[in-house]
């Protein structure tokens, strides 16, 4: 990511701030409806859940800066994900509904650049991720 991209990401998240559990919820809904296959992984309170998602988020985006903070926690939260049943291919079900869903709360804020900034984020995420869980289950 460029730093522009990193200053993009901030910028547009902190705009979505007094609706982030609203945003939580609506990315799940989004989830569910792209790929019905994710929801039995899910044996959890949905509203819980969506205030999990966006504190994490919070933290990835407050840390693209900061890669030695940043891919430590990924690489861990990857390999929880290992546990919850999740395979490569909902990756890209998750990074689509994402993007969706900030793409819906930022309206016109949601230009080309940043939507570029967010994809080229969710993607380093989500890469990070999958092979940390590679690993992991490599042994
Ligand atoms: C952008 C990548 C992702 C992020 C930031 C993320 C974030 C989180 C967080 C913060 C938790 C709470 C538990 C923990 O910290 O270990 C969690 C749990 C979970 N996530 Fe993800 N996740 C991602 C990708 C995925 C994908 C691709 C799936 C597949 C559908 C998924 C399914 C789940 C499930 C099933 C749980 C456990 C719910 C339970 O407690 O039973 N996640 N995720």
């Amino acid at each position: 990511m460029t730093p522009d991209q990193i200053a993009s990401v901030e910028s547009t998240f902190r705009q979505i701030g007094p609706i982030t559990q609203a945003t939580g919820v609506e990315f799940y809904n989004r989830l569910f409806e792209i790929d019905p296959t994710t929801r039995s992984l899910f044996d959890v309170d949905m509203g819980l859940q969506a205030v999990k998602l966006m504190q994490v988020l919070a933290f990835v985006v407050s840390n693209l800066h900061a890669p030695e903070t940043l891919l430590p926690m990924i690489r861990d939260l990857g390999r929880r994900h290992v546990a919850y049943g999740v395979t490569e291919a909902h990756y890209d079900s998750v990074v689509a509904a994402l993007l969706f869903t900030l793409a819906h709360a930022l309206g016109s804020a949601w230009t080309p650049d940043v939507a570029a900034a967010w994809a080229s984020a969710f993607a380093t995420i989500a890469s990070e991720m999958k092979s940390a869980a590679r690993s992991a289950a490599a042994g």
